[in-house]
């Protein structure tokens, strides 16, 4: 158990406001921002899309991000048992701790693909590694990321290794554990990030990428595209499935928890924004389609490693990159499940070994999505057509779960709980600010993901 925060010596706490902040940054900024919203942005025509993701991200993720570290602090337990102390305490009918299994489920369901994306993120280092991509050609690229999702035993292999990683740090204490982890790569993620930036800048074609992402395009405002840019701001962020809870469970009451949302997301944001400029630059000037989808970083990213100078070394460093940001995520994805086996009674060890190894046998569900179950589509019957396991998975956990949890955070923080608890719990001054924070949690934000719910429904 940490020294610094803590004011109840039973409970782990992070050791600094600062550890907080990094370690819960740590979990934010993911493979979602490295890999997942180049992609999505590229799949979703840029610019437009871009400003809905930015606006989901200020209007409802984060105001939804600020409450789920809220109700972490306040219930100090693992998410079910948080939920189910805060129902106690306002005497509500409802079962609250039904959110708290929910996102432990969507925790074990984002691990399942998480560990195949960052096991090609290990292979690819290793590939750089063993002299990286020098000389190679668009082919030769296209037919390793080929390979890879060819084989379902390798992904297999990549993915156990990746969890039993993830199992080894969380089983320390989470001083020893997820702080230490997240002090040591988080820097030096943002180090390589910036570098990577600096290189494509000059190897690509920069302009182009700033008026993809930035520009306004000729594009299609479907509630699809409304949906998908409020199910990427969720996942980026990370609320909605408990890991966010659980970190705020282990938050000192010292830290004042607007000031830390804010440099939470705005570390978020920008990774995002700053990797979608490291792989844009390349995707323009190499002739990758923009909306190649979920292969874009493994397609476009070894293309200039092969033939900038030290091009080994800065591949390493990027998948280095890479998979530092899906372990710090991975560890915030499994502490929610460990935290509550250890309410009953499990060591640690034990808790992270056992959900590390289911987490493998569900990632088989992904793997075989990208190989021999390229065409299965299990859902099309009702109308899920073209939805790998896979699809349904990432769209199911970002486009569901987290923004039906947001809303019954928002639901809970915003009218179950009272104002004035919950001014106290944050801590915040009446003012101005809390006001306009508690009307978005009361109205703005549940209105919206009501919204965007019965829009993609209808639509
Ligand atoms: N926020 C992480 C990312 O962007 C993913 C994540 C989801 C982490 C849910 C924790 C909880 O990659
Ligand atoms: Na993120």
């Amino acid at each position: 158990a940490g020294a610094g925060t803590g004011e109840n010596s039973a409970y782990p706490s992070f050791s600094s406001r600062i550890a907080f902040i990094i370690v819960t940054a740590g979990s934010a900024v993911g493979l979602g921002n490295v890999w997942g919203f180049p992609y999505v942005a590229g799949q979703n025509g840029g610019g437009g899309f871009v400003l809905i993701y930015l606006l989901a991200l200020a209007l409802v993720a984060a105001p939804a991000f600020m409450a789920e570290l809220m109700l972490g602090r306040m219930g100090k337990a693992s998410p079910p048992t948080a939920l189910g102390r805060l129902q106690a305490k306002v005497g509500s009918k409802l079962h609250w701790p039904l959110v708290g299994w929910t996102g432990l489920v969507g925790t074990i369901l984002v691990l399942s693909f998480y560990a195949v994306i960052a096991g090609q993120a290990m292979d690819y280092m290793l590939e750089a590694a063993g002299g990286g991509f020098a000389g190679w050609s668009d082919a030769d690229v296209q037919a390793l990321d080929a390979n890879f999702k060819s084989s379902m035993p390798m992904m297999a292999l990549w993915s156990a290794i990746f969890m039993g990683l993830t199992a080894l740090i969380v089983s320390f204490d989470i001083n020893t554990g997820l702080e230490q982890a997240g002090k040591v790569m988080m820097p030096l993620l943002l180090l390589i990030l910036l570098g990577m930036v600096i290189y494509s800048g000059n190897m690509g074609d920069f302009g182009k990428a700033v008026d993809f992402l930035f520009g306004f395009h000729e594009m299609e405002f479907t509630p699809r595209l409304f949906l998908e840019a409020m199910g990427q701001a969720f996942f980026t962020l990370g609320v909605g499935v408990g890991g966010i809870m659980t970190y705020g469970s282990y938050m000192g009451r010292d830290v004042n928890l607007p000031r830390a949302t804010f440099w939470i997301v705005a570390m978020d944001v920008f990774v995002a924004l700053a990797a979608g400029l490291a792989i844009f630059p390349l995707v323009f000037s190499s002739g990758v389609d923009a909306a190649a989808g979920p292969g874009l970083v493994f397609l476009t990213l070894p293309l200039i490693f092969a033939d900038i100078p030290g091009g080994a070394v800065v591949a390493f460093a990027f998948f280095l990159l890479l998979t530092f940001a899906a372990v710090t995520s991975s560890i915030s994805l499994l502490s929610p499940t460990v935290a509550r086996l250890e309410e009953a009674g499990w060591s640690r060890r034990r808790g992270a070994t056992v959900m590390a190894a289911l987490v493998v046998g569900i990632s088989l569900l992904t793997s075989y999505s990208f190989a021999g179950g390229k065409d299965v589509f299990p859902l099309a019957a009702l109308g899920l057509g073209g939805m790998t396991f896979f699809d349904l998975i990432r769209e199911g956990v970002s486009n569901f779960i987290l923004p039906l949890s947001g809303l019954a955070y928002a639901l809970m923080v915003g009218w179950a709980l009272s104002r004035e608890d919950v001014r106290q719990a944050l801590p915040m001054a009446d003012g101005p600010l809390f006001r306009a924070w508690h009307m978005v949690i009361r109205y703005v934000a549940p209105i919206c993901i009501t919204a965007l719910f019965v829009g993609a429904v209808a639509g």
